[in-house]
């Protein structure tokens, strides 16, 4: 069988380190902001090339502080695509602002830069980008937008550590990126965390201070926060996959050349450009008959996941609010109902690609 992804086979080869450091954390006794996250700060930071970085306790969280940092009036309005993971819209939702839905480029999956300033009214004030799949998005057009409009941007970099855009690093270009290290992604730690990155020294110490209720000082709290610390344990696990990030983003880019060199032209493949370093947390391919097809990976023994089968608008949650009133997006909706997330990780084989193109190509 091919997986999509294995958790524990993905973490074997650290399996000793992790062991060793555990050791060395536990005998240590220091469980809450230690000299783990401040390395890890430090190390992450180096890594993104940004000023800044702070360890919080998941992506949701580290979407949520970067906007709280702004003091936004409630009911102000963000512009967000409509094809992202829900996490980016309940963090909008969470902070007492009003996501405006834009949809996505049916040929980047990213926030298409010429219907945002449509969106744009005189309550808006911020633009969260989201930088799905891996890819980042087309972010001088959306720079200048910004400017011209005076809006914040906030990155959503959960699935794009590393990616780069004209040899920048995503987390880099707004003011604040905010990064899931869910077990999952391309940089997992072994249980939620999550981080955000800043080249502002004022967004980094209240990050710092909102993370931990408001505090710099034990017991003195200067502004309203949250409890949304990093675990020192997770820091322990993080700082040692982060040293291997870039192996294992080589190893994801170089499975998916050989779907893209080598899947059949019925599969719509991911856009392929040269200032883009793409970092392929998730390899999605569109088909027309995306259920079918599933199921015929699934009959042959190829695992496959959808990136996502219902798009934010659509989900339950939202059914008696009206955020989203008579609003369509049949951009998303396409794309949800046609794209699929093919087996790419650190724990496949270049043949385990190739047996499964072999497959797909049978289709
Ligand atoms: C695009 C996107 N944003 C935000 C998140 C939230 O991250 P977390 O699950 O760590 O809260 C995720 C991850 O699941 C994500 O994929």
């Amino acid at each position: 069988m091919i997986e999509y992804e294995n958790l524990s086979k993905l973490n074997k080869p650290f399996f000793n380190s992790f062991n060793q450091e555990f050791e060395i954390f536990l005998n240590k006794g220091w469980f809450i902001l230690g000299e783990n996250v401040q390395q890890f700060e430090i190390n992450f930071a180096k890594y993104n090339q940004s000023n800044y970085f702070v360890g919080v306790a998941n992506g949701l969280d580290a979407l949520t502080i970067s906007l709280k940092i702004f003091d936004f009036e409630i009911g102000s309005e963000v512009i967000v695509p409509s094809n992202t993971y829900i996490a980016t819209i309940l963090a909008i939702i969470n902070s007492g602002l009003k996501p405006i839905l834009v949809e996505p480029d049916i040929n980047t999956y990213n926030i298409d830069p010429l219907l945002i300033e449509d969106a744009i009214t005189d309550k808006t004030v911020a633009i969260l980008v989201v930088h799905l799949y891996g890819k980042c998005c087309e972010m001088d057009k959306i720079i200048e937008i910004a400017k011209l409009h005076n809006l914040k941007i906030v990155e959503d970099c959960a699935q794009s550590h590393g990616a780069m855009y004209n040899n920048q690093k995503s987390g880099t270009f707004g003011d604040m990126g905010a990064f899931s290290f869910y077990p999952t992604k391309n940089l997992g730690a072994l249980g939620d965390a999550g981080g955000i990155s800043t080249n502002n020294e004022l967004f980094y110490n209240k990050a710092k201070k909102i993370r931990n209720y408001g505090s710099e000082k034990k017991y003195y709290n200067e502004i309203i926060g949250v409890n949304s610390r990093l675990d020192e344990i997770q820091a322990v696990f993080l700082n040692i996959k982060l040293k291997f990030l870039d192996e294992i983003t080589a190893h994801k880019r170089s499975l998916a050349k050989l779907y893209i060199k080598y899947l059949k032209e019925d599969y719509i493949k991911p856009q392929v450009k040269e200032n883009q370093f793409d970092v392929y947390h998730i390899f999605n391919i569109r088909h027309p008959k995306r259920d079918l097809l599933k199921k015929y990976l699934f009959d042959n023994n190829i695992i496959t996941e959808i990136h996502y089968p219902v798009t934010p608008s659509d989900q339950n949650a939202f059914k008696n609010t009206n955020y989203f009133n008579n609003l369509h997006f049949p951009i998303s909706k396409l794309i949800h109902d046609t794209t699929l997330s093919l087996p790419i990780s650190y724990i496949h084989s270049e043949n385990d690609i190739l047996k499964v193109i072999e497959i797909m190509n049978k289709f």
